[in-house]
């Protein structure tokens, strides 16, 4: 089976052709399309900014994605019936950059052999959302190609078993003896602790209050003027730190809700700390750009102590076999080398799986996978729709 996925739910238009066999899965092509540069002038993500940018993109992505498989054949005659014409408007009435270039390319190329197309439902910035359903909507009422819509946290969730190289046959091996696994996923916009029973057997035991570890890592970086995305940067700044003498200035930053019993997180106090630490240098006229590398150690440590130790308490209190990591934040190569420490010390026998670097970001290889390992579930064209806050 041939599954197209299209992620849009955020910043990154992604399109990627998966083939997926009785748990042998191949990708054919995982192209994404980043619009950092586009928002980072504002700090964070624009939604209608977003919008304008996947529905610019899609349909060139999708083209070349063809391209790069040899799907893409061009027709003899151009053309499209004017009842379908009148259908596709209808679908693209919200969607005026994306229907002229969706209808514009479907007059010239035929239908390649896809079987079923995945789209990112939600959760996720709405307007962004509904640029890949109703693009994924539109080809599926076209071409009669079945349709699912996925949840983008799924698609996290199980990153971590999508083949390590692209073109490459491997075996997915999602086995019921992997399970219970305690899932932690950690993005922009989400940080959430689940009890993983199974494919599509999920309960949420913890997340966060206020603000999501990456947006805590993004809202930070931004008090230390340092550029969107404030992850990479502050991952980056911090490393400047092990380089320099010992800051004669200490400082310290709380490990929010570290020693409570349950699994919540709350990251927000943490990101008002910051701001008062700064403050409180400028009026000693420090200059930040000299301390900076500290504070985006120190806040670095902060969140990653405390993902670790939430996660760790879940695991062994659920009694798992697994760890399975998933979401933008897991690109942290600190965190990860502490997880493995404190994972191998503390709880030895429990497994730690952890997507490529490549995957820990939006794609769409990822939503197409999900589609692959959950069946046979399918959706209606007509009915389908972006759920912005669609909880896995
Ligand atoms: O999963 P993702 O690509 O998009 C969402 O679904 O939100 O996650 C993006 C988040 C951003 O907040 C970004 O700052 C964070 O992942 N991130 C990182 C790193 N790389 C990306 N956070 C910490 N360290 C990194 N190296
Ligand atoms: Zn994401």
């Amino acid at each position: 089976m041939r599954i197209l996925g299209i992620e849009t739910s955020c910043d990154e238009t992604s399109i990627s052709i998966l083939e997926f066999n009785q748990n042998q899965c191949k990708i054919l092509v995982n192209l994404i399309y980043s619009q950092i540069a586009i928002h980072q002038p504002y700090g964070g993500v624009v939604p209608n900014l977003a919008k304008r940018e996947h529905q610019k993109k899609l349909v060139p992505l999708f083209k070349l994605a063809l391209k790069q498989t040899n799907l893409l054949k061009n027709k003899k005659i151009n053309g499209i019936s004017k009842n379908k014409e009148k259908e596709l408007n209808e679908i693209l009435i919200k969607d005026e950059i994306l229907r002229k270039k969706i209808l514009e390319f479907l007059k010239k190329y035929f239908k390649p052999k896809i079987d079923l197309i995945a789209v990112t439902k939600g959760p996720g910035l709405a307007p962004a959302l509904w640029s890949g359903v109703n693009f994924a909507r539109a080809i599926s009422f076209y071409w009669d190609i079945p349709i699912v819509g996925i949840n983008h946290l799924e698609g996290h969730l199980f990153s971590a078993f999508l083949p390590k190289k692209i073109d490459q046959k491997e075996k997915i091996d999602i086995s019921s003896d992997l399970f219970p696994a305690i899932g932690l996923i950690i993005s922009g916009g989400h940080t959430q602790i689940l009890l993983v029973n199974g494919i599509g057997k999920y309960r949420l035991i913890g997340e966060t209050r206020d603000d999501a570890a990456g947006e805590c890592f993004d809202k930070t970086a931004r008090l230390l003027r340092l550029d969107y995305p404030g992850g990479p940067a502050i991952a980056k700044e911090a490393l400047k730190s092990k380089k320099m003498v010992k800051s004669a200035i200490e400082i310290k930053l709380p490990r929010p809700m570290i020693n409570q019993k349950n699994y919540d997180f709350s990251f927000s106090g943490l990101k008002t700390a910051v701001f008062y630490l700064v403050e409180h240098l400028k009026k000693q006229n420090i200059s930040l750009k000299e301390i900076r590398p500290y504070l985006a150690n120190e806040i670095q440590n902060s969140i990653n102590e405390v993902l670790v130790a939430k996660t760790l308490r879940a695991a062994k209190n659920f009694k798992v076999k697994n760890v399975i990591l998933g979401g933008g934040v897991v690109a942290n190569e600190v965190l990860l080398n502490l997880f493995e420490k404190e994972i191998h010390e503390k709880l030895p026998k429990i497994g730690f799986i952890v997507p490529e670097k490549k995957y820990t970001g939006d794609n769409a290889s990822m939503i197409a996978l999900v589609a692959g390992i959950k069946g046979s579930k399918r959706d209606n064209w007509r009915n389908l729709q972006a759920d912005a806050n669609w909880q896995l």
